[in-house]
């Protein structure tokens, strides 16, 4: 073949070539690209749910609102309770049906001790102190105009009357508007508060009798 001839057919063979994709190429592309299209933001949307190291999450532990009791595995018993003096909300009431005035008859079961009275002072300053005030005059942090209605001070004759049982009574389960306490104080805690509720009074307004009794 002489050299003429062979650029002849070289030329012949120009938009001959089989193209260096095939249609099924193309269409393949065209399909992944649409997949990509498609799942590329189904993933960025997905992605920040997919838990990659749940470890934590999976742990062994008491959530919040749960029922304790088994391991997520369901063989091994957790080894935790609720912490110790832990209230249900639904707890019991010892007394339920003891009106006020009836409460007079309960007998108070807490000696009154330096201990008791110092847990006492500590639950009136958490609970008490925020609407009866640091001495019980009513003129605690949240009571003012547009705020909590002011309570009654606790050193008035009326107040000074109530028995122990009574004091217990209230703080179990309020009076008119002031709330029950018993689903965050213990029943012997409440005791203790009682105790020291005659401690402020007494320091507030020291009487003869005081000392005899
Ligand atoms: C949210 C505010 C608030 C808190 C907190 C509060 N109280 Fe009261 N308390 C009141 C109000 C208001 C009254 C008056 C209720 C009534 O008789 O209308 C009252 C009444 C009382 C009385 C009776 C006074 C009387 O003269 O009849 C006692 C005793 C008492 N509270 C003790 C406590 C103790 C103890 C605590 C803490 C465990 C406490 N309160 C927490 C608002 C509160």
């Amino acid at each position: 073949m002489s050299i003429r001839d062979r650029i002849i057919s070289k030329l012949e063979m120009v938009g001959k070539e089989k193209p260096s994709f095939t249609p099924l190429i193309y269409k393949g592309t065209l399909v992944l690209i649409a997949l990509a299209a498609l799942f590329v933001p189904l993933m960025l949307v997905a992605i920040p749910y997919i838990p990659f190291f749940n470890d934590m999450s999976m742990q062994a532990k008491a959530k919040t609102q749960g029922t304790y009791g088994y391991h997520f595995d369901d063989e091994q018993p957790l080894l935790f309770s609720p912490v110790p003096g832990t209230l249900s909300r639904n707890a019991d009431i010892p007394g339920d049906s003891i009106s006020l005035e009836a409460s007079a008859a309960m007998g108070n079961p807490v000696p009154v001790t330096m201990a008791s009275l110092k847990k006492g002072r500590e639950a009136y300053d958490i609970f008490c102190i925020v609407c009866h005030g640091k001495l019980g005059e009513g003129d605690g942090p949240v009571i003012g105009p547009n705020r909590f209605p002011a309570p009654p001070t606790l050193h008035s004759e009326a107040a000074r009357a109530y028995k122990d049982g009574q004091f217990f009574h209230i703080i179990t389960y309020g009076k008119n508007i002031m709330p029950s306490y018993a689903d965050k104080l213990g029943e012997t805690d409440r005791w203790h508060v009682v105790n020291y509720l005659h401690a402020l009074r007494r320091a507030y307004q020291p009487q003869i009798g005081d000392f005899t009794k």
